[in-house]
């Protein structure tokens, strides 16, 4: 990298990256990258916690290869290419991308954006892994804001192939597309979003979650039943399919109706939305009749559905061949 423009084509070989936070996100996130690659500095507030992960990224990544969930090669590459450092100016010094995933508090991270700002190179990238505060917000801690991105990772890090990419107010396009780049060279799936609070999925996640609660509140069900229904209905498709392609499939009249129910005995948050009631009202229902959020030719509606019962099928069987796997393993990363 330069201090101007990103030198097209980078690989992961050739960047310097500092994850700043080594806690749960920022340890796996420096282990993958590590293992793409990049020579990976971890630091956090306590240098022992540095020490630490990488010490415990390192171990994961050779029980990860010998349980078959990395490729051959991939421990060795981590352990290489990962290191602590003893403070944040120490870690960012020559950095070419920042990773900050400290606490998830505006006041902590406008702290460790400023001070990686006064020590990393004037051309590095900032990413932030925030899960839910604005890129916006956050940019108000830098002077100095076309490098710095929301780059918003889930657990675990290593094995989710999504990625969300935030671009702040001021940040330079040719920076995200960058990223975008190297995170598909890392066999991630980034797709760019626009600022908002939650971004896209955990405003989605925090909408459902909210609602799986007060379900518990009111008795309907306790949190195992419910993550039972989920897990075995329209959770079931959502490794393949996101909502608006489910929409089209059960039918757009089908869910204003059911919109009309839950409206009517829920109250307004369940008021249906405008964008749903003028596809109905032009006719168009979906993939049965008139196409409907998704514009697919007839033949693409038509693979569209061979390919789901395919798919659900694959998945019945990869289901029962993990509840096998799983039964018999402690994983290495507790949470989530
Ligand atoms: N846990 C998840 O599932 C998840 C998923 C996506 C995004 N995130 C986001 O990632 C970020 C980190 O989350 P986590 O779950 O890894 O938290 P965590 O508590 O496991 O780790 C945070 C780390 O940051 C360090 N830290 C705090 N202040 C610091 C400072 N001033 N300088 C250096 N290090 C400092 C802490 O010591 C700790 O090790 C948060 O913004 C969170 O919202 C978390």
């Amino acid at each position: 990298m330069t201090d101007g423009l990103i030198a097209a084509g980078t690989a992961w070989s050739d960047l310097r990256v500092c994850v700043v936070g080594a806690g749960y996100m920022g340890a796996g996130i420096a282990q993958i990258l590590a293992a793409a690659g990049g020579r990976v500095r971890v630091v956090d507030q306590d240098p022992e916690l540095a020490v630490e992960a990488v010490r415990r990224l390192t171990t994961a990544a050779v029980a990860f290869e010998a349980r078959g969930l990395m490729p051959a090669g991939t421990a060795a590459r981590v352990a290489l290419n990962s290191s602590p450092a003893r403070s944040v100016a120490d870690g960012v010094s020559d950095a070419d991308l920042v990773v900050e995933a400290v606490f998830e508090d505006v006041a902590v991270k406008h702290a460790v954006l400023e001070e990686i700002a006064a020590s990393a190179p004037k051309g590095a990238v900032v990413a932030s892994n925030t899960s839910a505060i604005p890129i916006a917000v956050l940019a108000e801690a830098l002077e100095s804001r076309a490098r710095l991105v929301g780059m918003h990772w889930f657990n675990p890090p290593q094995f989710v192939p999504g990625v969300e990419l935030i671009p702040g107010p001021d940040t330079d396009r040719a920076v995200i597309e960058w990223l975008r780049d190297l995170l598909r060279l890392a066999g991630k799936w980034p797709v760019i979003v626009r600022d908002a609070p939650g971004f896209v999925a955990n405003r989605l996640q925090f909408a459902l979650f909210r609602e799986a609660t007060l379900m518990v509140e009111e008795g309907i069900a306790s949190a195992a039943e419910i993550d039972e229904v989920v897990k075995g209905s329209f959770g079931f498709r959502l490794p393949f399919y996101g909502p608006f392609a489910i929409a089209d499939m059960a039918g757009l009249d089908v869910y204003a109706g059911a919109f009309d129910t839950l409206h009517e005995k829920l109250g307004d948050r369940f008021a249906p939305p405008a964008i749903l009631s003028d596809l109905v009202a032009a006719g168009r229902l979906g993939v049965k009749d008139g196409g409907g959020f998704l514009d697919l030719s007839a033949d693409e509606a038509q693979a569209m559905i061979d390919r789901r019962d395919a798919s659900y099928v694959a998945l019945l069987h990869l289901a029962e061949s993990t509840a096998q796997l799983t039964a018999s393993v402690t994983p290495e990363h507790g949470r989530g």
